[in-house]
């Protein structure tokens, strides 16, 4: 079976509505392999999602960066699943680490959001990774699988998830993981998939990389048997992303 390429830009806190159109055109522009062979989502702040959906090509989907763990109601700040359904945003990234460090969002809150979103009919791309610590103390492995068990407790069905695996000291740093340690990670999750969750899952499910993809690392790395794409952050805003959507080129095409 073939799991097909994913891949994701994940803007984070970033632009300004100059910045977004340019990145908007620069995403028009590009040549890229067609969507029979490559999923791609494009994941601008809230605040940019209107704007970017009402002219961004429409073989590339939108991802919200979050969202909240239940129905909306008196929550100030939060924007919650029935809203980007509402407004016809198909994904939402969830248990980034900048999220889960900097907003102390616990396995247990991360899997309670993919739950809630997932009930609503978004798709969900789930964060997990280790720490440089953890990794040093070999605990990568654990880390992992823990914070996929979390979601797993709570949620049965995982055809409309995509599993991110994004160790933390490579996130932003220009410190990649080698093709081997990213083979290695996600290998091993699959194989804890398989045994935790079912075959089928294992075999079905895509586990992207992430972590300081550029275009000089996306062909090596998308090259091993189990990573399955990338979730791409400061390439993600450069002209660079279009050859990270090219990583695994086979046919191209243009969508001006
Ligand atoms: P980076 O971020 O590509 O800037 O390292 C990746 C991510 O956080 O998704």
């Amino acid at each position: 079976m073939t799991r097909k390429f994913f891949i994701g830009g994940n803007w984070k806190c970033n632009g300004t509505v100059d910045e977004v159109k340019k990145i908007v055109c620069m995403l028009n522009g590009g040549e890229v392999p067609c969507p029979n062979h490559i999923e791609t989502i494009i994941s601008p702040p809230f605040i940019f999602i209107p704007m970017v959906k009402s002219c961004l090509r429409t073989d590339f989907q939108i991802a919200a960066q979050n969202c909240w763990t239940k129905k909306g109601g008196a929550f100030t700040g939060e924007i919650s699943a029935e809203m980007l359904k509402n407004l016809g945003v198909p994904w939402v990234i969830l248990g980034h680490s900048e999220r889960r460090t900097l907003m102390h969002e616990t396995d247990q809150v991360v899997a309670e959001k993919v739950e809630y979103a997932l009930s609503q009919g978004l798709k969900v791309c789930l964060c997990v990774g280790e720490s440089l610590k953890e990794r040093e103390c070999n605990e990568t492995a654990q880390v992992v699988s823990r914070q996929v068990q979390a979601v797993a407790a709570r949620v049965g069905c995982w055809a409309n998830v995509v599993i991110a695996y994004e160790p933390i000291w490579a996130i932003g740093t220009g410190k990649v993981a080698s093709p081997e340690q990213a083979q290695e990670v996600h290998y091993n999750l699959r194989k804890w998939i398989d045994c935790h969750i079912g075959c089928q899952v294992a075999q079905d499910i895509r586990i992207i990389y992430g972590g300081s993809v550029t275009a000089a690392n996306c062909k090596q790395i998308g090259g091993q048997p189990d990573v399955d794409g990338f979730l791409v952050g400061g390439a993600s805003l450069k002209e660079e992303f279009i050859e990270i959507l090219n990583a695994r080129n086979t046919h191209t095409h243009k969508t001006c």
